[in-house]
């Protein structure tokens, strides 16, 4: 039994005592911590924590001494798109020069300029690039991330991502799931001929996404320009079938019932949700399903903001995740994402902390494993730089203080 212990914490955030689902309303803005603080692992899990007056002074393999930094539990992305090839800069400009996201999807830029770039690389390279960018954010402090397809709108290139993903998941000390999102865009080949489009995910793609095993989770774009409510229930419907609960993309560009017809579908997520009002709110109250707000996507393309104050007003959870991918959102910088929960939603720290842990965790199914620093959970945590209070991670919206990082009680 190998164990570890981390000590001189100057203080340990988010620590729950009775592990929660999720924090919803009021909630959101309560947070358990402990000053001055000890966290001890064994076998890759959080066996105790407390006082460091309280800590075991022998008996343990390891002692890490946290250097009065702050221990908090990792961010918890459950929406990105980090398996691509290329990137989008130039569409970018595009979109300073003035076009919008819509424009530049119907000249067959956007998701299809990715779905020709991802064509054309191989399985290896993808696997190389998106191992970079896990790289990357377990520095920034994530640790545990959803990964959707939705690139390859074909179903052999479908299938090479959802592999690809499969390679990270069995590489990486990162907590990986995967979602099918082959409804993602219609390709340019079914261009006016979208029902056929949604017949080949319905018979081809979920069975053999769900044949190999590839996927977690089944995903739709149900937005305006893109798939229908119609269409979505039939995928839904049939990811069902085949045991692959929904997390869907929804409201980003008009109130297009997707948050209505996920609720109905008992989708682990509905994403986005810039559209968001009365009824949405009513629909999602008392259901299964977690409200989540992408805050890269809305400041990347300079959208309008979800209502995130309003749904908490309203009794709602909210969860927050980065939506990391080349066309809306090309960071996944978690640390930036709790920085834009209080700038532009004018959320408090502790509401966004909640957001990207606990309830981020649930909208990936693993509230029971992660989120907080609770007996029995993943060790997946981060020492910050010394700081003076949680509230300067989101105030030092640029500075890295995310400084050494554990996951599945490993120190990386
Ligand atoms: O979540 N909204 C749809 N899909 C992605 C964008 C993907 C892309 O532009 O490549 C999103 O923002
Ligand atoms: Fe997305």
């Amino acid at each position: 039994m190998a164990s570890r212990i981390i000590e001189n914490i100057a203080k340990l955030v988010q620590v729950e005592d009775t592990p929660r689902r999720w924090v919803a309303g009021r909630d959101m803005a309560r947070m358990q911590c402990v000053d001055d603080a000890y966290v001890l692992v064994e076998d890759g899990l959080i066996r105790d924590f407390g006082p460091m007056a309280d800590a075991p002074r022998a008996g343990v393999d390891e002692r890490v001494d946290a250097r009065g930094g702050m221990v908090f539990p990792s961010f918890c992305d459950s929406h990105t798109h980090l398996v691509y090839a290329g990137s989008r800069e130039l569409e970018y400009t595009d979109k300073i020069r003035g076009l919008s996201y819509e424009e530049i999807a119907k000249r067959g830029g956007g998701i299809l300029n990715s779905s020709r770039r991802l064509h054309e690389a191989s399985e290896d390279e993808l696997y190389e690039g998106a191992m970079g960018r896990i790289a990357e954010i377990i520095g920034l402090g994530t640790g545990a991330v959803e990964i959707k397809s939705g690139y390859g709108l074909n179903t052999e290139d479908e299938l090479k991502m959802l592999r690809v993903i499969r390679r990270i998941r069995e590489s990486s000390p990162i907590e990986v799931r995967a979602n099918f999102l082959g409804a993602h865009a219609v390709p340019l080949e079914y261009k006016g001929r979208q029902t056929e489009y949604v017949d080949l995910i319905v018979k081809e793609m979920i069975p053999r996404v769900a044949g190999e095993g590839l996927a977690d989770f089944v995903d739709v774009f149900c937005d305006q320009g893109f798939f229908t409510v119609e269409d979505t229930e039939r995928i839904l419907t049939q990811g069902a079938k085949y045991g692959l609960r929904p997390k869907i993309h929804a409201n980003e560009l008009a109130p297009s019932g997707g948050i209505q017809v996920g609720v109905k579908h008992k989708a682990l997520s509905v994403d986005h949700l810039e559209f968001t009002g009365e009824a949405e709110m009513a629909s999602l109250l008392g259901s299964e399903t977690m409200p989540t707000i992408l805050p890269g996507a809305a400041f990347f393309l300079g959208m309008r903001l979800a209502p995130a104050r309003q749904m908490m007003d309203y009794g709602l959870p909210l969860a927050m995740a980065s939506d990391y991918n080349p066309g809306s959102s090309p960071s996944g910088d978690m640390k930036f994402i709790l920085s834009l929960a209080c700038i532009q939603f004018r959320m408090l720290p502790e509401e966004a902390i909640n957001a990207t842990t606990i309830n981020s965790a649930y909208a990936m199914g693993l509230s029971q494993t992660h989120g907080s620093i609770a007996h029995g959970k993943v060790a997946n945590l981060y020492i910050t730089k010394p700081i003076p209070s949680y509230e300067f991670m989101p105030y030092a919206y640029t500075t890295k203080l995310v400084d050494r990082v554990m996951l599945r009680g490993q120190m990386l």
